[in-house]
């Protein structure tokens, strides 16, 4: 089990992916290992509107949803270095995406379609699933968002399986960036430029 990287976090370690996909269950497990604070997108928008996601969806409608998600992930940036999870839709925000990276280092949390109508079936807060069959919607959103998510910085598969499994692969992928980024001389942000000495 990796519970500490060779080299320090220097940016919020950003979960994107499907609903499902194992963003909150994996990106909790993920900061307790790195003793990282965690924050789940998703739980600060319903804190900040003052009600459920379904409600804002019903009562406000979904662009809404949608600016509010824009600007609490935002400010979430902008705070020290933690784990976030965010909400399936996040990432397909142009502008957040930015936001994600430059100030930010993102993972998708890649899953099979029969993986994430399991795992979404045991929920029914998801206003975007009562639009029609589960499995048709997320064959949708899988077909619409995949290329986008292959935007993140890395990819993980989320297998059915053990969640820890998938916090290890987590951990050894973003283990792997940071020594590659070093390697080639990348500096943290905010960071004095590598000195040469010769
Ligand atoms: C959404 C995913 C949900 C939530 C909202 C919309 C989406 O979050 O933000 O229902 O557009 O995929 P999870 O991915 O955490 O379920």
């Amino acid at each position: 089990m990796i519970t500490t990287l060779h080299r320090p976090l220097p940016r919020t370690l950003v979960l994107v992916g499907l609903m499902g996909a194992g963003k909150t269950a994996v990106g909790k497990r993920v900061a307790a290992r790195l003793g990282l604070g965690f924050t789940d997108a998703d739980h600060e928008i319903e804190t900040a509107a003052g009600c459920t996601i379904p409600d804002i969806f019903e009562r406000y409608g979904e662009p809404a949803f949608r600016d509010l998600e824009r600007r609490v992930i935002a400010r979430l940036m902008q705070g020290p270095v933690q784990v976030l999870s965010t909400g399936g839709g996040a990432f397909m925000d142009p502008q957040t995406r930015a936001l994600i990276a430059t100030h930010g280092l993102s993972v998708w949390l890649k899953a099979e379609l029969g993986v994430l109508v399991a795992r979404t079936a045991k929920r029914s807060n998801r206003p975007l699933l009562r639009q029609g069959s589960p499995r048709e919607v997320l064959a949708q959103l899988m077909e619409r968002r995949h290329p986008v998510y292959a935007l993140a910085d890395l990819t993980v598969e989320s297998r059915d399986g053990p969640v820890e499994e998938t916090v290890d692969r987590v951990l050894a992928a973003i283990d792997a960036h940071l020594a590659a980024g070093a390697a080639a001389g990348e500096t943290a942000p905010g960071s004095a430029p590598a000195r040469q000495t010769d």
